[in-house]
């Protein structure tokens, strides 16, 4: 399977951050993996044009699960694709504990994201706790079969396991760890969408760095990454790319 390799740069970046596409794009031009950049939202349209022609791909980091209507603040992803966004990363476990977002609002926020013909990375993970009191693949077995929604195929969907643990910390669950969640999700995904589940592109996101890269990269079921602040500079992204084999 192509490896997909997601940057997402949460609320950081100016007009000056673009150049960390253009440095992205010269420094991957030859990229063997599907490469996407999360800028924040009011980068999306300049970002698209930066990196026009070239192998990386520009998403958003949230949208409304409707197509259009009163909700002030918010964006569709009819909007989002009307920019050039070709993804959107939804449930991303910083939404999920400060807007509250269910599992079901994710669901409804990916199908949105489909209709409008956009890639949704579907995020779940659990917390340090609910990991101690060893209750982490029961947690994230019940986030993704609450946050996928019907229209669900491997073509239009990637998820992300991503720790709450990990993100922004430096710390990284074991390869023995991420593999059998990796595979948990794996069976999920098989038991709702059958053949097509086995082709659903799973990433691993929480404290990627290029020194841990290679290794989470060689873990069965790891199809890519969710890379937070290592993504922000080129060089730094460029290098975890150049990890995927
Ligand atoms: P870090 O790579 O900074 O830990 O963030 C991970 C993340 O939340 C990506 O969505």
């Amino acid at each position: 399977m192509r490896k997909l390799i997601a940057g997402n740069w949460k609320m950081n970046g100016l007009a000056s951050s673009l150049a960390e596409i253009e440095a992205l794009r010269g420094l991957t031009g030859e990229a063997t993996c599907d490469i996407v950049v999360f800028p924040p939202l009011t980068l999306v349209e300049k970002a698209v044009e930066r990196a026009l022609g070239s192998a990386i791909s520009v998403g958003a980091q949230d949208c409304h699960a409707e197509f259009a209507g009163a909700y002030t603040g918010d964006i569709s992803a009819a909007m989002l694709a009307e920019i050039g966004a070709r993804f959107v990363i939804v449930g991303h476990s910083e939404r999920r504990s400060s807007y509250l977002e269910a599992d079901c609002a994710v669901a409804a926020k990916a199908a949105a994201a489909h209709r409008a013909g956009l890639t949704s990375i579907i995020c779940v993970g659990e917390t340090r706790q609910q990991r101690d009191e060893g209750k982490a693949i029961e947690v994230v077995r019940a986030q993704l079969e609450g946050s996928i929604p019907d229209c669900t195929t491997s073509t239009n969907t990637a998820i992300a396991y991503e720790p709450v643990w990990a993100i922004g910390t430096g710390l990284v669950p074991s390869i023995a760890e991420i593999e059998e969640v990796h595979a948990a999700i794996r069976h999920v995904l098989e038991e709702r969408l059958k053949r097509d589940g086995t082709l659903v592109r799973i990433l691993y996101g929480g404290s990627v760095k290029a020194a841990n890269a290679a290794a989470i990269f060689g873990v069965p079921n790891v199809d890519g990454a969710l890379v937070g602040g290592a993504s922000l500079k080129a060089s730094e992204f460029s290098d975890i790319i150049s990890a995927v084999a």
